[in-house]
């Protein structure tokens, strides 16, 4: 039997290349594999109380670019979170035995409580339970995402185990994330910051299909420092980021000459920033092209939801029995 695979990305907008990075091309590749499970966690959104106009085009909107950049549905099981209401019954059985001490110890709760003092809700504390269950629903073992939710795959582990434990079951395996270059990946942003992130502004973000144009101002306005005073200086924290970027599309050649640039002292942070706006547009475009080809042809997104969400129900039951049956409930 095949491994299965679980992972999921927020319906925010649109995806960015930390999406790119960190999980989607992965999904790409472990759809040929794998018995892959790929959704839009639509629940998880609510957190921050979108509005229902808003919602729906959002999740239209990442499903199109699902499709656009190659995820097929006879591949693999593509489908809404909403879509799936065995999801949101082991939530429950899973919150049961998930302690408040443990969910308040976590890095992105603790970082929500100081961002959004106002909306410090119950759904932000349990948010890893009901990752927990996005993944558990499949029995997934592989989980295909960036590094900033290695806490919550620990989670997903100490939930899964715990069930298991109390109930004396082995239902559950243990999930462990994953990324096909080994290393789990974290995409620095535009403005300075550890890793591009929607919520840190528009400036921050290069989303996959930004135009030329937008993409371009962006990269020539993002921060860098004054430039090294002299040679061997070690870079700062955004130049750092701006080599990071260059990583991903650029040549080792052109990369080895910026680098060289910088530790002689004279790095003029324009040319760099030129060089990566050329090579990110070169990367960009196609999947900007596919991406727009599809958001004018929508039609079919329906039905690929609805085939995937069937699908996804099939393995979602079979696992909720085995569950029930632990608990003690009669199974359906
Ligand atoms: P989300 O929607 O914030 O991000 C989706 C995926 O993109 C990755 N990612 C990044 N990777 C590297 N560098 C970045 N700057 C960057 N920004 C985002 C994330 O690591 C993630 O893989 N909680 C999840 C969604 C989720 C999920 C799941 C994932 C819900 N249930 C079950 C896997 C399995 C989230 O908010 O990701």
């Amino acid at each position: 039997m095949k491994e299965i695979v679980v992972s999921g990305i927020r319906p925010t907008g649109k995806l960015h290349l930390g999406n790119y990075f960190g999980a989607f091309k992965h999904f790409l590749t472990l759809q040929e594999q794998y018995d892959s499970y790929f959704f839009i966690a639509d629940y998880h959104s609510l957190t921050t109380h979108p509005n229902p106009a808003d919602l729906k085009g959002s999740v239209q909107r990442v499903l199109a670019e699902y499709i656009a950049l190659g995820l097929d549905p006879e591949k693999c099981t593509i489908y809404l979170q909403s879509d799936l209401p065995e999801t949101a019954e082991l939530y429950l059985f899973l919150n049961m035995n998930a302690y408040l001490g443990e969910l308040e110890r976590v890095t992105s709760f603790k970082d929500k409580v100081r961002s959004q003092p106002d909306n410090v809700n119950a759904g932000l504390l349990t948010y890893p339970v009901l990752m927990a269950a996005d993944i558990l629903i499949h029995r997934g073992v592989k989980v295909p995402v960036g590094k900033d939710q290695e806490q919550h795959l620990e989670m997903a582990r100490t939930f899964g185990n715990r069930f298991n434990r109390l109930y004396h079951t082995e239902v559950f395996p243990e999930p462990q994330a994953f990324s096909v270059s080994k290393e789990l990946v974290k995409i620095p942003g535009l403005t300075g910051g550890g890793k591009m992130s929607k919520s840190a502004g528009e400036a921050d973000t290069i989303y996959l299909n930004d135009e030329a144009d937008v993409l371009h101002k962006k990269i020539m306005r993002a921060v860098s420092d004054a430039g090294p005073t002299e040679a061997g200086q070690p870079k700062s924290q955004p130049v750092q980021n701006l080599f990071d970027l260059m990583q991903l599309v650029c040549s080792p050649e052109k990369i080895a000459f910026f680098d060289t640039e910088h530790a002689e002292g004279r790095i003029r942070y324009g040319d760099l920033k030129k060089q990566l706006a050329t090579d990110m547009e070169t990367f960009i475009a196609p999947l900007r092209d596919k991406i727009n080809y599809q958001l004018e042809n929508t039609s079919q997104l329906q039905e690929i939801a609805a085939f995937g969400a069937e699908k996804a129900r099939k393995s979602a039951r079979k696992t909720m029995n085995l569950v029930r049956e632990a608990i003690g409930f009669k199974t359906n």
